[in-house]
């Protein structure tokens, strides 16, 4: 039986991911799942699986060396998969550090760790083991030209501390590939969206916003520009790059979906107002009114658009949900689950929303 070490299972995609696996792989596969679970990690995302007899999650940092070196020690591990990461660009702006820390640092450490577990004593990696590095489209930077994409060979140009820190995190993984022939690949992928998202991310904070009739804060003039995939298709894209990809290779994920920020809002305010029953008290909050244009994001990168040029001609893989069909099953998903809201906006959240928002 094939073991995975996810990190980060207890977050947005990390969850969703290994709700994937089970889904497809059954009983074929075990998976051991490592998050620290910082704020944004929540086991109730897991909450359906966490009895099953092949998961086992574990409590730890991966910048706690001795804690990954045991887990590797006591498990013959097979595959990592690693989403363990600050994820927030908004975070990131306030506060650098932990990202420089957590991003780039733990995936050094994980790196490090899976090499001596791996590793022949010629210098050479026991058969099958590979190792599997989330990365983000936006250590690209960001593209002027309507015309222009996002290729695996575009030069990197990060422009916030998180996607500094996560281009920074890829050229660790690619020089662990690079110097020891370490098996890996990087898969860089535009934003996702779907169920279990955390709502200081743009679709959630708007869906919750919304409904509880608190103003829809766009940034700037609205038109950025972001390309969206459901998060099952970037599920489903990192487990064929672990089957089928080339070894060292990097491969873009992303479903040419561009978006402008404001066409999202709307969207979200018009699936919000067709899927609630005319009695549902909520509905009387939710409208166009509440949009607001607030304070651009600092360094704000202005369009992001992923070309899967390699990982459909290479793999095969294309997305299976269009956006029209994956945005009403997302808010439909929070609209099923207000408690999983309640419970995430509970506790520091609220305190997180003032503070990043006060002044703007
Ligand atoms: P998330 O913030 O929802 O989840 C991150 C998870 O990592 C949480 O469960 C958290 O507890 C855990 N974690 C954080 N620091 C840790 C540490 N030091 N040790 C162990 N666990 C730790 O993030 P996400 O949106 O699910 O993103 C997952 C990965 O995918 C990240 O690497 C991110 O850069 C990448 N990515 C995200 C998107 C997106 O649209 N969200 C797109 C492309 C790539
Ligand atoms: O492109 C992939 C990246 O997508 C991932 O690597 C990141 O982890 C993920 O957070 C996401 O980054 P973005 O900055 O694009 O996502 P966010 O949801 O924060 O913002 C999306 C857009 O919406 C962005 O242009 C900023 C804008 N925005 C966001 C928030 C939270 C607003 O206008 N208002 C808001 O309140």
């Amino acid at each position: 039986m094939r073991t995975y070490l996810v990190t980060g299972g207890a977050g947005f995609i990390g969850s969703n991911y290994i709700h994937y696996m089970f889904k497809k792989y059954g009983d074929e596969i075990r998976i051991i799942n490592v998050d620290a679970l910082t704020y944004a990690g929540n086991p109730a995302n897991l909450k359906d699986i966490e009895n099953r007899d092949n998961y086992t999650f574990i409590k730890a940092d991966i910048t706690d060396r001795a804690a990954i070196e045991k887990i590797f020690a006591e498990n013959d591990i097979d595959r990592v998969v690693h989403f363990a990461a600050e994820s927030h660009v908004d975070r990131s702006i306030e506060d650098p550090e932990i990202f420089v820390r957590t991003n780039v640092l733990g995936t050094q450490i994980m790196l490090n760790c899976a090499k001596k577990a791996w590793e022949n004593e010629d210098g050479s990696f026991k058969e099958g083991k590979k190792f599997l590095h989330v990365s983000t489209d936006e250590v690209y930077g960001s593209l002027s030209d309507p015309e222009d994409y996002f290729y695996e060979t575009t030069p990197y140009d990060p422009h916030s501390p998180y996607s500094a820190s996560k281009a920074s995190s890829d050229f660790i993984v690619k020089a662990y590939m690079d110097t020891y022939k370490f098996p890996a690949n990087i898969t860089n992928c535009s934003n996702n969206y779907g169920p279990y998202q955390f709502p200081e991310k743009l679709i959630p904070l708007m869906i919750n916003n919304a409904l509880n009739g608190r103003k829809l804060p766009v940034y700037g003039d609205g038109k950025n520009v972001r390309d969206w995939l459901y998060v099952e298709d970037h599920a489903k894209g990192i487990d064929l790059v672990q089957e089928k990809g080339r070894l060292f290779e990097t491969y873009n994920i992303g479903g040419h979906n561009e978006k402008q920020n404001i066409e999202i809002v709307n969207l979200v305010i018009e699936t919000l107002l067709e899927l609630l029953p005319e009695d549902d008290e909520r509905r009387k909050n939710v409208g166009k009114h509440l949009i607001t244009y607030v304070t651009d994001r600092k360094g704000h990168d202005r369009r992001y658009a992923i070309a899967p040029d390699k990982i459909r001609a290479e793999i095969g893989w294309e997305p299976e949900t269009m956006f029209a069909e994956g945005i009403k099953k997302t808010i439909k998903w929070y609209l099923e689950n207000e408690e999983w809201m309640k419970n995430v906006t509970s506790g520091d959240y609220m305190k997180y929303y003032e503070e990043m928002y006060k002044d703007r």
